[in-house]
Formats: C-alpha cells, sequence, structure tokens
C-alpha cells in the first residue's frame, strides 16, 4: 500500500517556503480571501485573470494548474462551489482533489492552507477532517505492481497559515487506519485468510497493549458457535473466531462493541453463486476489516472507554462436508436456526459473534458491519449504508456520525411484522425472509434474534464498502467504510 505519510504545520509563510505546489480553495463566488489576493497580487494577477476571464468560477471539484514566476512555481486552484454550501464533506474533497492533481503531475509535495477554515469555524475539526481528506486521497494498492516507476504518491503536505495540532494528529491515525482497512479489501482471498486477519489482529493488540484471543476451529464449535461452525464446514482454510479487548476506561464499566463479518471468501457454499463477478467476493470481509480499522486507530487515539471487538472469520466454500439447505443448526444463545440458502452465511456467523458479546460483555452498546445484502445495493446503491437496530440513541447518533463523516447512513424499519418472516416452521428460526422482498431487513431482523437487549445497531455497508468508481478522496475499490464512521459515534456518545 502507499499514501501520504508526512502532513505537516508550518509557521513560515509561503514566500519563504517557496513551494513546488501551491493549492488554493476557490469559492463560487470568486471572492478570494485575503491570503488568497496576496498570493494573487505576487504571482502577477494570475488567478484574478482567470477569475475575470470566466475560465475558472470555482464550480466544485473543477481544478487548473497555473505557472507562475512568483515564490510559488505553480499554483492549483480547485474549485469548491458556493460558500453557504461548504461543510467538512467538501473540505475532504477539496484535500482529495488537490492531492489527487498533484500526484497525476507527478509532485511530491504540496503547500496549502485549510479551505474554507472560516467557514467551517472549528479549527481542531477542520484540521482533522482536512489532513482525512488529504491522506485518503492519496492512497493508492500497488503492492502487486512489479514496475511502480511512473505512480507518484504525495511524500509530504505542509499546511500554512494555521492548523490544530491534535486534529492534524487525530486524522492521520484514522485516515492511516482506514487505509489499512482498504488494503485488506484489496487483497485477494488466497493473501486474507481468517489466520491472517488472526495475524493482524494480533498485531494491532501487541502494538498498543490490547488483548488478542483468537480461537480456531475446535475451540468455537465445543463452546457452541454451531451458527458459526456450519458457515465453516466446507472449507479446509481454518477459520477463526478473533476477540479484541481495549481498556481505556475504569476496569469493569460497560464497553462497547464492535463485530464485524469475516467472509474471507463467500462463493456461496452449496447454494452456490453465478460465476460471474464471484471475484469481487473477497471483499466480504470487509466488514471484519472495518472493525480491525477502528481498533486500529484506537490504538492511537486511546480514548478513556472500554471497547471490545469480535470477528467471525472463514470462507465460505461448497464440500463434502458443507452444510446443506434445510439443514438445522444451534447458534450460541441456543436458538435453533434452519439454514434455506447457504449464501445468507453472513448472518449466521454473526449471529454468534452478536450472541457471543451479548452474553459475555454486556456492552452499553453493540455495533455490527458486514456486507450482508445484495439487496442494500438495489436500495441505496453505493452511497449510502442501510441501518437497523433497537436503541434510537445509538441509531441518532449513527446518523450524527453520518453527516459529519460523509459516511452517510439510511435507517430501514425493523418491525415486528418483518421480524415474522424470518420465523422457521420446524426451528427457531430460518436465515432467509420472505422471497424477493426487503432482502437487506430480513438480515437485520435475523440478527435481532442474538443480541438480547443490548442495545444494537446493525450497518449493512454491501454497497459502500466497494465502489468502482473515483471519488476525490476515495479511489476505485474498497473504500474502508465505517472506520470514521464509528470513531465518530464514540465521540458522540462517550
Ligand atoms: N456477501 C453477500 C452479500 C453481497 C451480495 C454483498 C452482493 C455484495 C454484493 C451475502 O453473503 C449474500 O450472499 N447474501 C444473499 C442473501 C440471500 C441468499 C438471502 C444475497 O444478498 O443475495
Ligand atoms: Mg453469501
Ligand atoms: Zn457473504
Amino acid at each position: 500500500m502507499a499514501h501520504l505519510k508526512k502532513v505537516q504545520i508550518s509557521k513560515r509563510s509561503w514566500e519563504e517556503i517557496q513551494p513546488d505546489l501551491l493549492g488554493l480553495g476557490i469559492f463560487e463566488d470568486s471572492k478570494l480571501s485575503n491570503f488568497q489576493k496576496e498570493v494573487d497580487k505576487k504571482c502577477g494577477g494570475c488567478i484574478s485573470d482567470r477569475i475575470s476571464t470566466n475560465d475558472f468560477v470555482g464550480k466544485k471539484g473543477k481544478t487548473v494548474v497555473l505557472y507562475t514566476t512568483g515564490p510559488a512555481r505553480r499554483i492549483l486552484l480547485v474549485g469548491m462551489g458556493k460558500r453557504e454550501k461548504f461543510d467538512l464533506e467538501i473540505l475532504r474533497q477539496t484535500a482529495g482533489t488537490a492531492v489527487n492533481i498533484a500526484q497525476k503531475n507527478k509532485l511530491d509535495s504540496l503547500v496549502m492552507e485549510i479551505p474554507g477554515k472560516e467557514v467551517i469555524g472549528e479549527i481542531r475539526l477542520a484540521s482533522q477532517e482536512f489532513v482525512e481528506g488529504l491522506i485518503l486521497g492519496s492512497y493508492k494498492f500497488l503492492d502487486y505492481k512489479s514496475d511502480t516507476k511512473d505512480e507518484t504518491v504525495l511524500k509530504s503536505v505542509t499546511i500554512i497559515n494555521g492548523a490544530s495540532r491534535s486534529g492534524v494528529g487525530r486524522g492521520c491515525a484514522i485516515a492511516d487506519a482506514v487505509c489499512f482497512t482498504r488494503n485488506l479489501g484489496f487483497h485477494p482471498s488466497n493473501v486474507i485468510t481468517p489466520s491472517r486477519l488472526a495475524t493482524e489482529a494480533r498485531k494491532i493488540a501487541r502494538e498498543s497493549g490490547m488483548k488478542c484471543t483468537v480461537w480456531g476451529r475446535d475451540q468455537f464449535t465445543k463452546k457452541g458457535m454451531g451458527a458459526f461452525a456450519s458457515v465453516a464446514k466446507g472449507t479446509s482454510e481454518p477459520p477463526k473466531f478473533i476477540l479484541m479487548e481495549y481498556q481505556g476506561g475504569k476496569k469493569g464499566k460497560a464497553p462497547f462493541a464492535f463485530v464485524g463479518k469475516g467472509i474471507t471468501f463467500d462463493s456461496g457454499g452449496i447454494s452456490i453463486k453465478p460465476s460471474k463477478s464471484m471475484d469481487e467476493m473477497k471483499f466480504d470481509m470487509s466488514g471484519a476489516g472495518t472493525v480491525m480499522g477502528i481498533m486500529k486507530a484506537i490504538g492511537q487515539l486511546k480514548p478513556n472507554l472500554n471497547i471490545v471487538a469480535a470477528i467471525a472469520a472463514t470462507e465460505n466454500m461448497p464440500g463434502g462436508r458443507a452444510t446443506k439447505p434445510g439443514d438445522i443448526v444451534k447458534a450460541y444463545n441456543g436458538k435453533s436456526i434452519e439454514i434455506l440458502n447457504t449464501d445468507a452465511e453472513g448472518r449466521l456467523v454473526l449471529a454468534d459473534a452478536l450472541a457471543y458479546m451479548s452474553k459475555n460483555y454486556k456492552p452499553r452498546y453493540i455495533v455490527d458491519f458486514a456486507t450482508l445484502t445484495g439487496a442494500v445495493v438495489i436500495s441505496l446503491g453505493h452511497r449510502a449504508s442501510g441501518i437497523m437496530g433497537t436503541d434510537e440513541k445509538l441509531i441518532d447518533a449513527l446518523k450524527k456520525a453520518g453527516e459529519i463523516t460523509g459516511e452517510r447512513v439510511w435507517e430501514l424499519p425493523l418491525w415486528d411484522d418483518y421480524c415474522e418472516d424470518v420465523k422457521s416452521k420446524i426451528a427457531d428460526v430460518k436465515n432467509i425472509g420472505a422471497e424477493r422482498q426487503a432482502g437487506t431487513i430480513a438480515g437485520g431482523a435475523f440478527l435481532k434474534e442474538f443480541v438480547d437487549d443490548i442495545p444494537w445497531a446493525h450497518v449493512d455497508i454491501a454497497g459502500t464498502a466497494w465502489w468502482n468508481k473515483d471519488l476525490p478522496y476515495i479511489p476505485a475499490g474498497p473504500s474502508g467504510v465505517g472506520v470514521r464512521l464509528s470513531l465518530e459515534l464514540l465521540n458522540i456518545l462517550k
């Protein structure tokens, strides 16, 4: 993986620094700030020229690179749209766009002030989000390319004219964790196996003094995780149940819990998927990736909270010993499950992980992340994650965190009538809902059976965890969604 590693705050002026590339965010009203006016003046009026000729009017996302004979060799103008509409999302996008242009021009450094900081007001948050936009926008996955000499990744960005040191530090830690999550999504299933996820979890734990426990097939089966075990039956790749515990709050204080779906490859099992695009199902561990990214960031930020995480990791494969449609298994909380479709495996592995967390930690809140249903991609596309849950305060906080981070969520109802759809005729529940109806809700309704009375929310990231479209700070591929959302959530609920 490659991404920008060095973001520094400088007290020096742009003239002293003499940047190769100076980035400026320009509003659509074309009113320059005092700083921008000064740059314009010292660079021969090249900015106001562009504006007065209507060549560049500050439309959102539009860019132009100007060559000057002034103290900055090149000036990059990035349009930020209407001043009244400016928010943290446009701030992050402006940062990402500036980095993209710098990298396309094969430059390895960029100097910028935080664009629109006078509009945002909160300098700490603006600094954090700006840095996240910079680092996330610079991300490239180059691990399997032998020849990367034509690939430029920015070496440094210098922030001038004021920034918050703690905001920048927080932004670096979080963006680094998101890049880690993206990597896990990009790597193929022969590399990111359940064992590899366990190794990465142990590494995060070791680096930051957390506890990490890993159970193999025999251990979690013996503990009663019959639903998880049933999914793992078809694969000879060893499955792992991974637990991470961070103690930043008082001993014994109820923790926040995160749970991730860690299907390192989803072939569908005996209810096998069509071969077209099956390769994409390497990303079916994205929920686990998100949870690991959250814990990686937690290890750096060290909040005064107790946080626990569980990941149920396995391949979902057909095989001589694989679970067959119609099989009935027993989950950790004692409920019997009729498995009518082995491709609805995510909810099976989550059932045991959720039940385990509810019973053994009695968390304040549980949030799970999973690429659970194709149906959520139909209803929300790639723009928002589907959420459901049992606690209004938690759902509201998730919505608020979504607005702040740009990782938007949309709530779907978990009404009792929907919950009826997952009742089985011969077992307690079945792992599919009503045929071709409300598939995402059926997933949530099933999971609800395994969380006891703990306030819980389920985030279906099947649409948001991956998109084959380049966005300003989310290049095509895995997005790392959920990490920034969760850290903001903790901030709101702490
Ligand atoms: N991992 C898939 C969900 C998925 C599908 C994510 C497409 C991204 C794109 C999940 O395990 C699955 O196969 N779900 C089934 C459930 C169905 C059998 C009830 C689905 O969505 O088709
Ligand atoms: Mg499946
Ligand atoms: Zn799946």
